[in-house]
């Protein structure tokens, strides 16, 4: 590992990534992209297919074009399993999947057997190595189940043979791309000084003369930063939201400018105030269940965050009255959903407040029109033949007896109060995300918006 391998001027180290989700992909690239040697590791034949001719398994803004590059360029490679990964690196990064079990407890089998693959790589390696834990984990977990897996499968000695580190992702679906090249910090959670050092010269290199703010602390505060990060998070738009429930029942109030105002304040800040239909995603929601989980294994009662869980629960349920109010009855009415993913710029619909909007609605014998930019296919996947699959916005408005707007993407944006009026059978819009202008659309249509009175 000292002896660094030399790539025209620079040295560079070797870098692998095991995992190609969104952390794992979009990270191999953008350490491709700026000249990196790096391997990505996969058990999927089907995405390594993908990958090597540059089409990204999932959509994610400018992850197609830098693909298409890098692997062109021979940067980037995906292979089959984790030995070759790991004994053709310096440096492997653990990007997989930490997703909830039944009880809402962190699953940590992708993280135990990868982990276990790269011991037995580790094993037939004679340079120092690193290994850098990304994936969510719960504190304890890199130093009381990486560490002995690692030692055990490899033979080998930490501190000695190889380093450990964890460094939590922070990147936002959507944008990952921009934020793996502009995080607001990193995190390095450390075994010992070497391997800190190690993923700071790693972060040096690769942020150049944009370096963010380093922080170096235990394995165990940086297992939990990322899970104190995600449930304050998700706390804020709780918090929002339950204001916007108070706001619909006050004449004349909006909760875009209450989350203005309050925002204002610097040490609330204006960003994740936006209220909505709830949140979801890959993250959030496993990550905030596994604190609860983590805690009450340690004795605590999270109050604030299972209250931060009840409160979402209910915010697909208040869209879903909303609708009620404005239809009377939703038994055998039609309602258009706009937006599908759990946010725009993403074709990822985990744990998507539609689908519990869509799913409460169809309790209630609703015909379900829909329509999302990206997630069409995923979402045919999950419902199939239940309900009805438009090819844009206006097919999905038209006839429709009400339309929900739940993801709030750019193109959504062109709908024209007129065109609601036009092709709707009767024009009642629900706007989880206040996208449209309330005056203007109230003129036309039956507007109504949460938050709003
Ligand atoms: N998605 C995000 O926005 C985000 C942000 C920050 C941190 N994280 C964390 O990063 C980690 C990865 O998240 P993601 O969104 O990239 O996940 P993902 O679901 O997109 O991908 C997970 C990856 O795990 C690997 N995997 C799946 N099944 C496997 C198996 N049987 N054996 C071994 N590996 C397997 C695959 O490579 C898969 O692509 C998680 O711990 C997540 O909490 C995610």
């Amino acid at each position: 590992m000292d002896s660094l391998i030399l790539h025209g001027e620079k040295k560079m180290y070797k870098i692998s990534i095991l995992g190609t989700g969104y952390v794992g992909l979009c990270t191999a690239v953008c350490f491709a992209d700026k000249g990196y040697n790096v391997l990505t590791s996969t058990y999927n034949e089907k995405n390594i297919k993908l990958i090597n001719n540059g089409i990204p398994p999932f959509y994610e803004p400018q992850l197609e074009e830098m693909l298409k590059r890098v692997v062109q360029t021979g940067k980037l490679e995906a292979i089959y399993g984790r030995e070759k990964a790991v004994l053709e690196s310096d440096i492997s990064f653990l990007t997989v999947g930490t997703p909830s079990k039944e009880d809402g407890s962190i699953d940590l089998k992708f993280i135990k057997t990868s982990t276990q693959e790269v011991g037995k790589a580790l094993k037939q390696k004679r340079d120092y190595h690193l290994v850098v834990i990304k994936s969510t984990v719960v504190p304890g977990t890199t130093r009381k189940i990486v560490k002995p897996l690692l030692e055990k499968h490899s033979g080998r000695k930490i501190g000695i043979d190889f380093g450990l580190a964890m460094s939590p992702e922070f990147l936002r679906q959507g944008r990952s791309i921009y934020d793996t090249l502009n995080p607001d910090r990193i995190i390095i959670g450390e075994y010992d000084e070497k391997t800190g050092s190690t993923l700071v010269k790693l972060y040096k290199e690769f942020y150049e003369e944009k370096v963010p703010k380093i922080l170096r602390m235990s394995l165990a505060s940086a297992e939990m930063i990322k899970y104190a990060n995600n449930a304050f998070l998700a706390t804020k738009i709780s918090f929002i939201n339950e204001i916007a429930n108070i706001c619909e029942k006050i004449d004349n109030s909006n909760v875009d400018l209450i989350a203005k105002g309050i925002g204002l304040d610097d040490r609330i800040n204006p960003r994740f105030l936006k209220a909505g239909p709830g949140w979801g995603g890959s993250c959030f929601p496993k990550d905030v269940k596994a604190l609860i989980a983590f805690s009450e294994r340690l004795e605590i009662n999270p109050m604030i965050l299972n209250a931060v869980i009840e409160v979402n629960k209910k915010q697909a349920e208040q869209v879903v009255s909303m609708a009620r109010q404005e239809l009377d009855e939703l038994k055998s009415k039609t309602i258009a959903i706009l937006g599908l993913s759990f946010k725009p710029n993403t074709s990822d619909i985990r744990e998507s407040p539609a689908f519990k909007i869509i799913d409460h609605l169809l309790r209630n014998k609703v015909k379900i029109k829909v329509y999302d930019p990206q997630a069409m296919e995923n979402t045919r996947k999950h419902y199939q033949e239940k309900i009805v699959y438009s090819k844009n916005a206006i097919e999905c408005i038209t006839d429709a007896d009400c339309c929900i707007l739940v993801t709030d993407w750019n193109e959504f944006q062109k709908v024209l109060p007129k065109t609601f009026k036009a092709k709707m059978k009767t024009p009642i819009l629900i706007d989880t995300r206040r996208l449209y202008n309330s005056i203007e659309y109230s003129k036309v249509i039956q507007y109504k918006a949460v938050g709003m009175m």
